[in-house]
C-alpha cells in the first residue's frame, strides 16, 4: 500500500491538499510527485471545488526541496527525463490548471519547493517562512522551472541574485521583490488563505479560467524551459555535484 503522503479535504468550496511528510520537511520524492498528480486531477474535475490550497504538514516546512537522496546517482539523460516527467505531471499541470491554486507556504519552501510554489497562481506565506532555490550549493541548479518561473516573477536581475548566490530569503524579504502575494502570522494562515480563496471565489469560474490561460502566456518561452532542462541535466555526473550532494548527505559544507 502506498504511504500516505498527502491529505485533502474540501471545504466550503475549498479543496486542501495537505503535503504530508513532514519527517523529511515534506521534501519531494517520485511517490509524492504522483501523488500530489492525482489529488491535483480529482480536484479539477470535482464539482463543488472552485480554489485549490496546495500546503505543507508541520510548521517548519512547505516542502524542503526535490528529495536529494533520490537523485543523487543521476547520469545526465536520467536527470533530464526525471525533471522532464515532474515538470509535466506537476509543476506545468498547477501553472495550467483551469482552477486556482494557492500555495500557502507554511515553513521552508526551497529548491523544487519553491519551483512548486512559483508554479501555483498566488502564494502566501507564514512570518518564518524562508524561501531560496539554493541547488547551485548542490552543483546543480533548479530543474522544476525555476530559472524561468522566478525571473517572471521577480525579475532578471533579482532572479539572477536569488538562483547564482543561493541565497535563502525571509518572507518580508519575498513579498518585497514580489516573489509572494502575501505575509501572514504563523496562526492566520488558514484564515488569510481562506479569506484569498474567498476573494477569487465571488468571481466567475469561467473568467477566472480564461484569465490563468491569458496571464500564462505572458510567461518565459517554451525555449527557456528547454534550455534549463538541458543545462539542469549537464550538471550531473560532474565532480561538483557529486560533492554538492555528498557535503549535503554527510551534513557538511561542500568543497567546490
Ligand atoms: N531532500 C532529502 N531530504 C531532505 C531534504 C531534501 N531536499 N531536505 C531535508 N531533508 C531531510 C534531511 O536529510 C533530514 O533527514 P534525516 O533526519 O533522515 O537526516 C530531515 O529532512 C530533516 O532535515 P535537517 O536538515 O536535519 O533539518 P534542519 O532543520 O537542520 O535544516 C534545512 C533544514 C531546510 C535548512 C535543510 O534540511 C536543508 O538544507 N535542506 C535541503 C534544502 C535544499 O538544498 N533544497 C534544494 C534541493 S534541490
Amino acid at each position: 500500500m502506498k504511504d500516505q503522503l498527502t491529505w485533502i479535504e474540501v471545504q466550503d468550496s475549498i479543496g486542501w491538499i495537505k503535503i504530508n511528510r513532514e519527517r523529511k520537511l515534506n521534501a519531494l520524492n517520485r511517490e509524492l510527485i504522483d501523488q500530489l498528480h492525482d489529488r491535483i486531477i480529482n480536484f479539477q474535475n470535482h464539482p463543488s471545488v472552485k480554489v485549490i490550497v496546495l500546503t505543507g504538514t508541520g510548521n517548519k516546512a512547505f516542502v524542503a526541496g526535490a528529495d536529494i537522496s533520490e537523485f543523487s546517482s543521476f547520469e545526465p539523460e536520467q536527470a533530464a527525463a526525471f525533471a522532464r516527467q515532474g515538470n509535466q505531471v506537476l509543476f506545468d499541470l498547477i501553472t495550467q490548471l483551469e482552477k486556482p491554486v494557492i500555495a500557502a507556504i507554511n515553513g521552508y519552501a526551497l529548491g523544487g519547493g519553491l519551483e512548486l510554489a512559483m508554479s501555483c497562481h498566488l502564494r502566501i506565506a507564514v512570518q518564518h517562512a524562508k524561501l531560496g532555490l539554493p541547488e547551485v550549493s548542490l552543483g546543480v541548479i533548479p530543474g522544476y522551472g525555476g530559472t524561468q518561473r522566478l525571473p517572471a516573477l521577480i525579475g532578471k536581475g533579482n532572479a539572477m541574485e536569488m538562483i547564482l548566490t543561493g541565497d535563502i530569503i525571509s518572507a518580508d524579504k519575498a513579498l518585497e521583490l514580489g516573489l509572494i502575494n502575501q505575509v501572514v502570522a504563523a496562526e492566520k494562515l488558514l484564515e488569510a488563505t481562506i479569506i484569498l480563496a474567498k476573494r477569487l471565489m465571488k468571481n466567475s469560474p469561467n473568467s477566472i479560467k480564461n484569465a490563468i490561460k491569458a496571464i500564462n502566456a505572458s510567461d518565459s518561452t517554451l525555449k527557456g524551459f528547454k534550455e534549463e532542462n538541458l543545462q539542469f541535466s549537464l550538471c550531473f555526473g560532474t565532480t561538483d555535484f557529486k560533492e554538492g550532494v555528498a557535503a549535503f548527505l554527510e551534513k557538511r559544507k561542500p568543497e567546490f
